[in-house]
């Protein structure tokens, strides 16, 4: 199929999140005809019919490229997006990359669980964590870190944690358990609203593209 060339126009810019996601992500744009790789650690690709420009970004800074409009589009989790603040046209949601935010911790604190007056909690996500349990009126202490969360149950930082489960083997690991699914976390192709408004024929054809159909 030919695509309009007339007049040329500038790629679609879409920020894409460096990580575990990354791979799968470009597996899922080559079965659709969108044929991106980025070579030799560049951080910067287009797709062999010059209609998109990716930007390979670490995934906090993901909601911050499209917010700014430097990326028009981006594909991010709900966790990352919620945790930005930021408000975002949602055009997609992939069947893949599906995670839980659970409320974790040691079997001890699972047995305490029901009586803590503040309920102490470490994660790096804490606009989730603050957020959550205040619409549940359960008072809460939001200790952030930055990674390997479930060491603080361990050395007593926190006795519970909020993370991403996937396989629940790090948690298993750590002798850790889910005492609680929080939300269901997805992943998304989003826009900036402008950019959307200004592009939408062109995204349309590129959301249109990258759907999956069941059924
Ligand atoms: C995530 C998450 C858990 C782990 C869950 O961490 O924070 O630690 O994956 O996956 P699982 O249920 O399949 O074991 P990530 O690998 O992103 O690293 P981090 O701890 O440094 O954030």
């Amino acid at each position: 199929m030919k695509h309009d060339a007339s007049p040329k126009s500038e790629p679609l810019t879409i920020a894409l999140p460096k990580g575990r996601l990354l791979e799968r992500l470009l597996g899922h744009f080559s079965e659709r005809g969108l044929q991106l790789s980025f070579e030799d650690r560049k951080l910067i690709a287009e797709d062999t019919e010059g209609r998109v420009r990716a930007f390979l970004v670490k995934n906090n800074d993901l909601p911050t490229y499209v917010n700014h409009g430097i990326a028009g589009l981006g594909i991010c989790g709900t966790d990352v997006l919620y945790e930005s603040g930021q408000r975002f046209l949602t055009l997609l949601t992939f069947s893949f990359g599906r995670t839980k935010m659970c409320l974790a911790g040691t079997k001890k604190a699972e047995e305490e669980a029901g009586s803590p007056k503040r309920l102490q909690v470490a994660t790096k996500f804490t606009r989730f964590t603050q957020d959550y349990f205040h619409s549940r009126g359960i008072p809460v202490q939001v200790i952030k870190l930055e990674g390997s969360v479930e060491l603080a149950p361990i050395l007593g930082l926190a006795p519970y944690i909020v993370d991403l489960v996937e396989t629940g083997s790090t948690l298993r690991a750590n002798n850790l358990r889910v005492l609680e699914t929080l939300k269901e976390i997805e992943v998304h192709l989003v826009a900036n609203t402008a950019f959307y408004k200004l592009n939408y024929e062109r995204i349309d054809k590129i959301v249109e593209q990258l759907r999956e159909y069941s059924g």
